[in-house]
């Protein structure tokens, strides 16, 4: 049956992550098929002229467009627009919140700024961003694409307001909340409400946060990004990226102009699994937030723990922040041992039950060190001066049962 007339603005959000584009298999096949295919055919050439000319529904080739991909596009947007289809309820979906799937997070990021930034724009960034990000914008769009790239501290709003005083042109703010790894809580309510002042538009890296337990969209942005990777695909089987919008002119035109022609779209496979991991997003998220609470708590009392910043203890920096624009605090924690990089190394070494891995959200437990890992890329002097110390170590709760979580890194810690 099609599930084509579900209202979706009055359903929660595992029902959404399992049902939304469910259902139309012209094949009647219960589970959405695996669209594996480079190419579709045209009943006749006129069909085929109309679809490149953008005229009606239908696919030309997977570059371009897949049911897959599509399905699963649908599937975040209507996530991240959760609040946008209750606060309009007349309409459907696609005229809410759309947007796209592509091959990983990294072509997320990278696809939605040079769809909105071009050269000679300057665009206004945090400072603790993913370290593939900073890559990108120190090695390839500042001086390969000419844009410029101001950092601010990401956690304090007058910074940005300053760094848009300095460059009132700028076509958009670049923010990553909770930031990895060092946690920091970005306002997004109020950057927002700055950059839309300025006439810019708030781009926001949700992959920490996801739909579940913060929507940019509802706080004003303009723009979110995921790697897929993450808490969204769940079980580490896929890379992935989306982007999603409620400026629907901006993602079905620059966006999608820049996603087509540089070839970011995804494999139909791997956004089939995606889909496949997302129906149990919900109970994941719930599990990852109620274990990293926990666990956060156990880290905070240990005599051997220096500092835990985790979104959702009230001695974070940022936590009154997060507590006004999250439902809950997801599943990472970063953390310094008294010991610093040597105890550090101890513990990553002496963990049983966590793997010894970089990359986050999925059901088990990683473990992993960002100064040599996932931000080796960030000079160590910018590195030191944003947080990301020797010491740090940064752990991705998995929803494993948590007394074996914490029991795993008692032990660990009793080496160290
Ligand atoms: C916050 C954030 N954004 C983007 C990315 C890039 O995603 P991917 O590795 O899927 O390209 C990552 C990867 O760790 C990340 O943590």
């Amino acid at each position: 049956m099609s599930h084509k007339e579900l209202p979706l603005h009055k359903l929660g959000m595992s029902t959404l992550a399992v049902h939304v584009d469910e259902g139309k298999d012209p094949n009647h096949a219960h589970v959405t098929p695996i669209y594996q295919t480079s190419t579709f055919s045209f009943p006749d050439v006129a069909t085929g002229a109309r679809l490149f000319a953008g005229e009606g529904e239908g696919y030309i080739y997977t570059r371009l467009g897949n049911p897959n991909a599509r399905h699963l596009a649908h599937k975040i947007a209507a996530l991240e627009g959760y609040d946008l289809l209750r606060q309009n309820p007349d309409k459907p979906l696609t005229e809410v919140a759309d947007g796209w799937v592509l091959a990983t997070g990294m072509a997320a990021v990278s696809t939605a700024l040079v769809s909105r930034a071009k050269a000679g724009d300057t665009i206004i960034v945090q400072e603790v961003v993913y370290g593939g990000t900073f890559g990108f914008l120190a090695n390839v769009l500042a001086p390969r694409l000419g844009i410029n790239v101001v950092w601010v501290k990401g956690d304090d709003c007058e910074s940005w307001e300053k760094a848009f005083k300095e460059h009132p042109n700028a076509p958009l703010a670049y923010a990553e909340s909770p930031a990895n790894p060092s946690m920091d809580i970005t306002d997004i309510a109020c950057v927002a409400e700055i950059a839309h002042r300025y006439g810019a538009w708030l781009f926001v890296d949700n992959t920490f946060a996801t739909p579940y337990c913060q929507r940019p969209l509802s706080l004003g942005a303009d723009v979110v990004i995921h790697s897929t990777t993450k808490y969204i695909t769940g079980h580490g089987v896929v890379v992935g990226g989306a982007v999603v919008s409620h400026h629907l002119d901006y993602i079905h035109g620059s966006f999608k102009t820049a996603l087509t022609s540089m070839g970011t779209s995804p494999s139909p496979f791997d956004t089939w699994l995606t889909n496949l991991g997302l129906k149990t997003f919900e109970v994941r998220m719930q599990r990852h937030c109620e274990n990293a609470m926990k666990v956060a708590q156990f880290l905070e009392s240990h005599p051997k723990v220096a500092k835990v910043m985790y979104p959702g203890l009230e001695s974070f920096p940022g936590h009154e922040i997060a507590k006004k624009q999250m439902h809950c605090y997801s599943g990472m924690i970063s953390f310094e041992l008294k010991g610093g990089l040597e105890a550090g190394i101890k513990l990553m070494e002496g963990v049983r039950l966590a793997t010894l891995a970089v990359s986050l959200g999925n059901v088990d437990t990683l473990i992993e060190h960002p100064a040599s890992m996932t931000h080796a890329k960030v000079p160590r002097e910018e590195r030191e001066a944003i947080g990301i110390t020797d010491g740090l170590v940064r752990l991705s709760v998995g929803i494993e049962n948590v007394e074996d979580i914490i029991a795993d890194l008692e032990e660990a810690l009793a080496k160290v």
